[in-house]
C-alpha cells in the first residue's frame, strides 16, 4: 500500500476533516508506519464510533479522538512501538502464569528521599518473587494534602515534584521493563482535583470548563439526586454534593468534597481524558488502572454506578488506545457486587472490547469469608455463580489491596446458603474487627454508616489473618495458624488463574502501621493502616533466621509462586471452577486445562482435613497418581486413598 492509498484507507471511514489532518500528521513517518496506522484505523472504526454512540455525533467525536491518536502515534517512541509490536504478537502477555503483581507506594517502597530513582534500585527484591507488573501507587500531581493518598489529581502532565519527573518516570519504565516488569499507573477517570486547571477555570466562571463537572445552582436536583444515591465516604465526606463558594453552586463530589465528578455526558471530558491515556501510554506506562470507572455515568433515579455507558465508553478509550499504543492494557477498579463485576470484562456486545483486567473483589472477600467461618458453601456457591469472562480477559486476584475491604456478599448467593446476607456481612465486620468472639483478626472499623449498617474493615493481610494477636500470646501454635491463614489467602488468589497482585509489606507478613495517623493529613483515614512503608531492614534479613514469621512467609509465598509459573493450566484463558468437596471448611477449584485438569484443595481451616478419593476421581484425576505442586510431591493418602490435608494446606493437583 502506497502513503495516497493510506490515505484513502482514513478518508473512507473518518470524516474529511480529520481524515486531512491525520494524513498532515503522520505524513512525515516512515511508510511502514503510515501503513499501520490506517489499518489499525480501519480495524477499530466500528468499533470505536459504538462506543461513542452514547454521544450525539459519534463520528464527529471519533474522528477528533483519531486526530488526538494520530498525533501520539507519531510522538510515540521507537522502543515503545516495538513493544506494541510486541504485544500484538503475544496478547496473552498478561495472562501468563508466571505473571506476578505488586503494588505499593512510590515513597513506601523507595529508600526515603530517592523517588521513582529509588524504585529502580529495588528490584532485587521484585525479582527475587518473581515480579512481573508493578503498580506504582497514584504519582501524578495532586492538589496539596489532603488528597485522598494522590486521588484527587490536580495535572496529569506531570510527577509529584518530591518524587521526580515524567522523564524520571519514562525512564523507570525502561528500566522496570529491561527487567521483565510492567509498569502500572492510575488514571483517575471519575473525577479531578478542585484545583485542577478545569476546575479552577470553572470556578473562574468560564461556562466551557463548567460544563466539564455537574453544577447546580440550587439543592433542587441535587436532592432528588441524592435520594437513590449511596455514600462513599459517609464518615468523612458525607452527600454526594459539596457547596462550593467560587461557583456559587452545587457541584458533584461523590468522594471527598475536593474530587470533583467528571461530566462524561460531555463528550470534550471524553477526549481530554483519551489524550492523558495517550500521554501516560507513551511515558511506558503498560497498564492503566481505571480508577473508580463505576461511577463514571450518572443516572438520575439509580445509585448512578454501572451504568450501560461506562462500558460504551470503555470501549471507545481502548479502541484510541489500541490504535495508537496497542501495548496499552486497562485494568477496570470496579469494586461492585458480583452481579455487575463481570461486564467491566465485557459482556454481550462489549465482549472482550473494554478491559483486560479487572479486580475480582468478589473472590477476595469470599477468602476472608471462608477464614473467618470455616466454611466454603458460601464462596463455591457465590464464585460458582460468577459468569465465564471472555477468555482474552483476565481477573486481578488479590487478597486485600490499599483501600478497605467491603463486604459485597449478594443477599440471594447467602439466602441459597440458607445464610441471611445482613448478618453474615455484619458478622464478617465484627469478626474481622476483633470484635467477634474467638477472632483472630486485627482489623480496623471504617466508615460505619449506621443508617444501612455498613461497616468496612481496614488491615494488612497479616493483621486481619491474626499474625499480630498470635505473636503477642507467645503461642506457637496458634502463630502456625495465622502464618497458614496468610498463606492459604495467597494460594487462593494464586491458584484462581488471572493476574495476582501482591499488597507491599503482605509478602513479609507485615502488621497494620501502628503509626498510620501520626501523618496529619492521613488520621481520621484507617485506610493508612494498611498501606505502611516496607520494612527494609525485615526484608535484608530474610534469609539470617528462616524461622520469623516475616521468612516464613516470604519463603512460602516464593515458592507458591515458583510453582504457579510452571503450571500452563493457570493461565488466564482457563475458567476456574469453584466446587465443595463433601470436606467441610476445604474448598476446590477445578480448571480443564486441554493438557488434562488441574485440582487446586484448599483447607480454609485449622483442622486436618480429608478430601475423599472419589471426589478426585469425579474431577477427572487419580488419586494414586497425582502430584501436588506445591510441595512438588505426591499427596498423602489414607489407605482409601483419600487425600489428607493438614490446616491450612493448599494443594495443587495435575496428573504425574
Ligand atoms: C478508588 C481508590 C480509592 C480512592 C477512590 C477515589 O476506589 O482505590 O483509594 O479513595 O478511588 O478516587
Amino acid at each position: 500500500m502506497t502513503a495516497i492509498q493510506d490515505r484513502d484507507v482514513l478518508s473512507t471511514v473518518v470524516p474529511i476533516d480529520s481524515a486531512e489532518a491525520i494524513a498532515a500528521i503522520i505524513a512525515p513517518l516512515p511508510q511502514h508506519r503510515q501503513r499501520t496506522f490506517a489499518l489499525r484505523v480501519r480495524r477499530r472504526w466500528a468499533e470505536l464510533v459504538a462506543g461513542l454512540s452514547v454521544y450525539p455525533e459519534p463520528e464527529v467525536v471519533a474522528g477528533r479522538c483519531l486526530v488526538l491518536a494520530a498525533k501520539a502515534y507519531a510522538e510515540r517512541a521507537d522502543d515503545l512501538h516495538t513493544l506494541d509490536e510486541q504485544r500484538l504478537l503475544e496478547p496473552d502477555w498478561f495472562q501468563q502464569p508466571s505473571m506476578v503483581g505488586y503494588a505499593a507506594y512510590t515513597e513506601r517502597f523507595a529508600a526515603p528521599g530517592t523517588g521513582l530513582a529509588g524504585v529502580a534500585d529495588r528490584v532485587e527484591h521484585l525479582r527475587d518473587l518473581g515480579v512481573t507488573y508493578l503498580h506504582l501507587m497514584p504519582l501524578l500531581q495532586p492538589r496539596p494534602a489532603p488528597n485522598d493518598g494522590g486521588y484527587a489529581v490536580a495535572n496529569y502532565r506531570t510527577v509529584r515534584p518530591d518524587l521526580g519527573t515524567t522523564k524520571d518516570l519514562a525512564e523507570l519504565s525502561k528500566v522496570l521493563r529491561h527487567n521483565g516488569i510492567s509498569l502500572c499507573l492510575d488514571i483517575v477517570l471519575n473525577h479531578v482535583a478542585r484545583e485542577h486547571a478545569w476546575a479552577t477555570a470553572a470556578r473562574a466562571g468560564n461556562q466551557h470548563y463548567r460544563d466539564y463537572f455537574y453544577v447546580y445552582d440550587d439543592r433542587s436536583e441535587p436532592d432528588a439526586l441524592e435520594a437513590t444515591l449511596p455514600e462513599v465516604f459517609p464518615d468523612f465526606a458525607p452527600g454526594n454534593f459539596t457547596f462550593d463558594d467560587d461557583l456559587q453552586a452545587w457541584v458533584w463530589t461523590t468522594f471527598n468534597d475536593y474530587q470533583w465528578d467528571l461530566n462524561w455526558a460531555n463528550p470534550n471530558v471524553f477526549c481530554e481524558m483519551a489524550d492523558v491515556i495517550l500521554y501516560l501510554g507513551n511515558l511506558g506506562v503498560e497498564v492503566l488502572r481505571l480508577d473508580a470507572i463505576a461511577f463514571t455515568w450518572k443516572r438520575k433515579g439509580t445509585n448512578s454506578q454501572n451504568q450501560p455507558e461506562v462500558h460504551a465508553l470503555t470501549q471507545a478509550l481502548r479502541s484510541i488506545a489500541r490504535i495508537a499504543a496497542p501495548a496499552v492494557t486497562f485494568k477496570a477498579e470496579a469494586i461492585v457486587g458480583p452481579d455487575d463485576l463481570v461486564y467491566y470484562l465485557g459482556r454481550g456486545v462489549h465482549h472482550g472490547k473494554v478491559s483486560d483486567l479487572a479486580y475480582h473483589n468478589g473472590l477476595m472477600v469470599q477468602i476472608w469469608s471462608m477464614l473467618a467461618s470455616r466454611d466454603v458453601t458460601l464462596a463455591a456457591h457465590a464464585l460458582s455463580r460468577i459468569p465465564a469472562t471472555p477468555t482474552s480477559t483476565a481477573w486481578i486476584t488479590y487478597l486485600r489491596c490499599h483501600d478497605d475491604i467491603g463486604w459485597a456478599i449478594d443477599d440471594r448467593d447467602a439466602g441459597a446458603v440458607q445464610l441471611n446476607g445482613f448478618e453474615h456481612r455484619n458478622f464478617l465486620s465484627n469478626f474481622y474487627a476483633g470484635d467477634f468472639a474467638g477472632s483472630f483478626a486485627e482489623g480496623l472499623v471504617f466508615q460505619y454508616n449506621p443508617e444501612t449498617g455498613d461497616k468496612r474493615i481496614s488491615g494488612t493481610a497479616a493483621s486481619l489473618a491474626g499474625v499480630g494477636a498470635a505473636q503477642a500470646s507467645g503461642d506457637a501454635r496458634r502463630l502456625d495458624d495465622a502464618i497458614g491463614r496468610v498463606l492459604i489467602g495467597h494460594a487462593v488468589i494464586l491458584g484462581w488463574g488471572g493476574l495476582p497482585v501482591i499488597w507491599s509489606g503482605d509478602e513479609i507478613g507485615t502488621l497494620n502501621d501502628p503509626a498510620w495517623d501520626e501523618v496529619a493529613d492521613h488520621a481520621g483515614d484507617n485506610r493508612w493502616a494498611n498501606r505502611p512503608a516496607l520494612d527494609w531492614s525485615v526484608v535484608d534479613s530474610l534469609s539470617s533466621d528462616p524461622s520469623t514469621p516475616a521468612a516464613r512467609v516470604f519463603t512460602g509465598m516464593q515458592s507458591l509462586l515458583r510453582a504457579r509459573a510452571s503450571l500452563p493450566h493457570l493461565h488466564s484463558a482457563v475458567a476456574a471452577q469453584p466446587l465443595p468437596t463433601s470436606a467441610p471448611g476445604v474448598l476446590g477449584v477445578l480448571r480443564r486445562h486441554p493438557i488434562g485438569p488441574m485440582v487446586g484443595l484448599y483447607n480454609m481451616t485449622e483442622h486436618e482435613r480429608y478430601v475423599p478419593g472419589w471426589w478426585l476421581r469425579e474431577q477427572g484425576l487419580d488419586p494414586a497418581s497425582v502430584v501436588d505442586h506445591v510441595s512438588g510431591a505426591a499427596p498423602e493418602l489414607t489407605e482409601y486413598e483419600d487425600l489428607r490435608l493438614s490446616a491450612y494446606q493448599p494443594l495443587w493437583l495435575t496428573a504425574q
